[in-house]
Parts: C-alpha cells; structure tokens; sequence
C-alpha cells in the first residue's frame, strides 16, 4: 500500500507515522508512505507557497502553481485527496475503501494538507480527485487531519494488525453488526473493588459471546442511537439479548 501526502510541514507527519503500528508497518514494507515538502518545487529564496485572497479578506492562501508543481514532480499514486472541513466525513467505511486502494489501480492514495485559510480554488477543481473532511470543525492545518487519516487505513492495511479479526469486531467494524464495541476488562480480575463481569470468567463462549453483544447493543442503544435507526431498529433476537443479560 502507497500512501503520499503533501504539506508544508513534512517533518510532522513523517515523525508521527515512525512510531506503533504505522512505524512498523513502514519497516515491513506492508505500508509505503512518502510524505514530501509542498515548497520542493518552489524557486524564491523565501520558499513561497502562499498569498493574500483575491477580493480581500483576512489571512493567506496556498497558491496553486507551487501545489500543481509539487505534484506533478511526483506523479504520486491517485485518487489525491485535499483534506478539508467541506470534503466527504471520514469514517470506518470510507476508511475500508480507502484501505482497499492499496490492492488496486495505482496502489494507493494521496494526500494533500493545507493551511492557512486554505488552497486556491483551482488546486480543488484541476489537483485533486477528492476531499476528505475529519470532522465538523476547523484546524489549523490538514496535517492532523492526514495523520488521522493514515491511522484508520494503515490498520485496515492487510498484514498490519497482529491479529486481523479484531478490525472486524470492533466499534463500526463489518463483524459488529453496525455497533459500538462492547465493553473490555483486562487482568486482575479485581481492581479497587471493582470485579470483571462473572460471565466473561465463565469459559462458556456461547454465553461470552452472546453478553459482549447484548452489551455492545445497549451501549449503542445508550450512546448512538442514529446507528440503531441505521440499522433498522432492533431484532427479536436482540430485544432477547436484552433479556438474558438485563443491566445490572
Ligand atoms: C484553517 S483551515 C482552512 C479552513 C477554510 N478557510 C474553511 O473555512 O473551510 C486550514 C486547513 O486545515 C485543514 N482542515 C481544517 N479543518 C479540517 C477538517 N475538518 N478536516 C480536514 N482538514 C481540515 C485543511 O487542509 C485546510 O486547508
């Protein structure tokens, strides 16, 4: 999997992604990620990337020619996504897909981060392919935003997770039927008093596995309704959930 990514700030995002899971993707060769300086093309001995905004207003734009230039140095893997707050909201499917570029057409992705106030309209309708948005707010900078993206799909990438069945049980996963993850415990089996649920000490797999789901849907039920909506609603079988493990 090929994954470029463009800023002004290369030294953050490449640090970022040398450590954990992406790091070690990196060394194994599972993650190809080449993050390159968007002033690389630029000529001034300022390094120019950005002005003022035609018809006024506060702040700097990042220009387009440096931007194409940069680019096109590269000919980096496409689709190349702008990472902005009005483009497509990133979540577990749109990361799945993304993951899945790694297996086709260029072998990967590309990213481009802005800053400022942004980039000149023309970088969006004759640059990029697509834009990806973290959420309904506003950074500084689409290098936070690239990094987020990186660590959703770099653990989808196949052979990056030690073990590949926990990306599908988790939270949004495809094993997890649209529902947040139920909840954890980890060793000892008491802490301040507090003791891990009996049934996950029971050996009894049918019933673990059945109370992980009767938990992982009240908490859905509790925390996001709108993906219980998503999903159309409760089954029978999970109304009978309910009943077998009634809250304590
Ligand atoms: C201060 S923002 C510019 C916001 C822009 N003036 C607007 O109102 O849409 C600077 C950069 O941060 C990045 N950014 C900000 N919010 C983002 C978000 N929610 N998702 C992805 N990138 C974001 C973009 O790359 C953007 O060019």
């Amino acid at each position: 999997m090929r994954i470029d990514v463009f800023t002004i700030f290369p030294e953050m995002v490449d640090e970022f992604a040398s450590h954990a899971l992406l790091g070690k993707a990196r060394v194994n060769g599972l993650l190809d990620l080449r993050v390159h300086d968007l002033r690389a093309q630029t000529t001034d001995v300022h390094r120019t990337v950005d002005d003022t905004p035609y018809g006024g207003g506060a702040g700097m734009v990042l220009m387009a020619e440096p931007l194409f230039a940069a680019v096109e140095a590269v000919d980096p893997p496409r689709p190349l996504y702008y990472l902005g707050p009005a483009g497509r909201p990133l979540d577990q499917a749109f990361a799945r897909e993304l993951a899945g570029l790694g297996e086709q057409g260029s072998g990967g992705f590309s990213l481009l981060c802005g800053r400022y106030e942004g980039v000149d309209e023309r970088v969006r309708t004759h640059l990029v392919d697509g834009e990806i948005s973290i959420g309904d707010y506003v950074l500084a900078g689409g290098e936070v935003a690239a990094m987020v993206v990186l660590e959703a799909v770099g653990r989808l990438v196949p052979g990056v997770m030690g073990n590949d069945t926990s990306a599908g049980d988790e939270s949004f996963g495809e094993g997890s039927g649209g529902l947040l993850e139920y909840p954890q415990y980890t060793k000892p089996a008491e802490v301040r008093g507090l003791a891990v649920p009996d049934v996950l000490r029971s050996g009894d797999h049918g019933r673990i596995d059945r109370w992980r789901r009767a938990e992982a849907l009240r908490r859905t039920i509790e925390r996001r309704p709108d993906l219980i909506e998503r999903r159309g609603g409760l089954t029978a079988e999970d109304e009978r959930l309910l009943a077998e493990f009634p809250e304590p």
